[in-house]
């Protein structure tokens, strides 16, 4: 139904025509556990879910990509001969798709012309990886279409695919952002969390057995204007706390590899307060990650509540990423009856939370915490009740 809608509604904007329509999609995701930790070669656990992007797009025979989406009036037209222009990097909509464009010529694919119509589901700029979810169904499509047009049968190499949406967000989109957000809409599966080492891009896809609790999302709403500088100083200052324990433990080549251990016997080299508090937020969330693996590997969930609610913390003290918005959401959550874990997930400065709360629970839960939040804050939150799904992905 979904799609025969955007079917319908790509026909009016676009035209008929005997080419046929195709459609492809990606998920956006929720991080599960291990926060700031992928761009330090470190852990992370996210699920993909169900919303996302939708594009239905129809070959046009031209050297132009044109692009509209059901949300905003913007319509972009795109000359592939001239992939570079300047006026691409500042369109307000976009540019995500662009940047995707020229990380696949820069691996040797073609962009085919075609036209194009994009229906995004998630939150935009809800810390959901709304702007994967774009980039990896993008770069998707044109990989589809290249790889026909070249005659190569072989699947789209997904991983790939991750890379290309995060080159696009790195140089479009002044985010130095880690791997995760479009690993986990390239390669997520309905009903698993992915568990990735992100310096060996060593995964694991991880059954997501709840027993009877619900992943709830709640959005502060806040709009997050500086994130963008806020997460690339808080790259550099990881780095320099990583060039000071490398010359302590020479054989480490990220924070990632450093462990609590080691860490512990060679913290006091980092005399910088800050640049300490941010390495020691990454080495123990990535241990947290382990743990949590492992806790749901065996179906202990209070375990892993609890490691959830120990990463909050060390995002609100130790790495300062989370606010008043996010501190009240995850804090009050945690008070709320049938709650095992809350915690802000993605980049932080606003955006979500995510909490485990036990299925009887949730609409006491979604209820009192609207309340309090909306005292607190002024505005009301809202949630999203999500079932997880599967990566990027034609729909036939
Ligand atoms: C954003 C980035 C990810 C990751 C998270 C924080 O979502 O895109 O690469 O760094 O923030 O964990």
């Amino acid at each position: 139904m979904y799609i025969d809608d955007l079917k319908v509604k790509f026909i009016k904007l676009y035209g008929a025509s005997s080419e046929e329509l195709r459609v492809f999609s990606s998920p956006g995701r929720v991080n599960l556990i291990g926060e700031h930790t992928d761009y330090n070669g470190g852990f992370v656990f996210p699920a993909a879910l169900s919303l996302g992007t939708t594009i239905v797009l129809r070959k046009n025979n031209e050297n132009k990509v044109r692009m509209r989406v059901t949300d905003l009036p913007d319509f972009v037209e795109v000359d592939l001969n001239d992939l570079n222009k300047e006026e691409y990097r500042n369109l307000r909509w976009g540019n995500y798709q662009v940047g995707v464009m020229l990380a696949l010529k820069e691996k040797g694919y073609d962009i085919v012309g075609c036209d194009m119509l994009y229906d995004d589901t998630l939150p935009h700029g809800g810390g959901l990886s709304s702007s994967a979810a774009i980039e990896v169904s993008t770069a998707l499509a044109f990989a589809t279409l290249s790889n026909e047009k070249n005659v190569k049968t072989e699947p789209v190499d997904m991983i790939e695919m991750a890379f290309c949406g995060q080159t696009s967000e790195r140089e479009f989109c002044g985010v130095n952002c880690g791997i995760m957000d479009q690993f986990a809409s390239a390669m997520g599966k309905k009903e698993h969390a992915i568990y990735l080492d992100c310096k060996k891009m060593e995964y694991d896809l991880v059954p997501l057995s709840l027993k009877g609790c619900k992943i709830v999302i709640t959005n502060t709403n806040k709009k997050h204007s500086l994130a963008s500088s806020k997460y690339n100083e808080r790259r550099g200052e990881c780095e320099k706390g990583f060039e000071i324990l490398k010359k302590e433990i020479p054989s480490a080549t990220c924070l990632g590899d450093i462990s609590v251990e080691e860490f512990e016997e060679h913290k006091s080299a980092i005399t910088d307060e800050t640049v300490l508090k941010r390495v020691t937020h990454v080495i123990y969330e990535d241990d947290r990650v382990l743990k949590s693996v492992e806790a749901l590997k065996g179906g202990d969930l209070e375990t892993f509540g609890k490691l959830m609610n120990a990463s909050h913390d060390s995002l609100s003290k130790l790495y300062e990423v989370t606010g008043e918005e996010l501190d009240t959401l995850a804090y009050e959550a945690q008070k709320l009856p049938g709650v095992l874990g809350s915690r802000m997930t993605g980049a932080g400065f606003g955006g979500c939370t995510v909490s485990i709360v036990k299925e009887e629970f949730v609409d006491e839960f979604i209820e009192k915490l609207d309340r309090t939040y909306t005292s607190k804050i002024g505005y009301p939150p809202s949630f999203i009740v999500d079932e997880t799904g599967d990566g990027g992905r034609e729909i036939k």
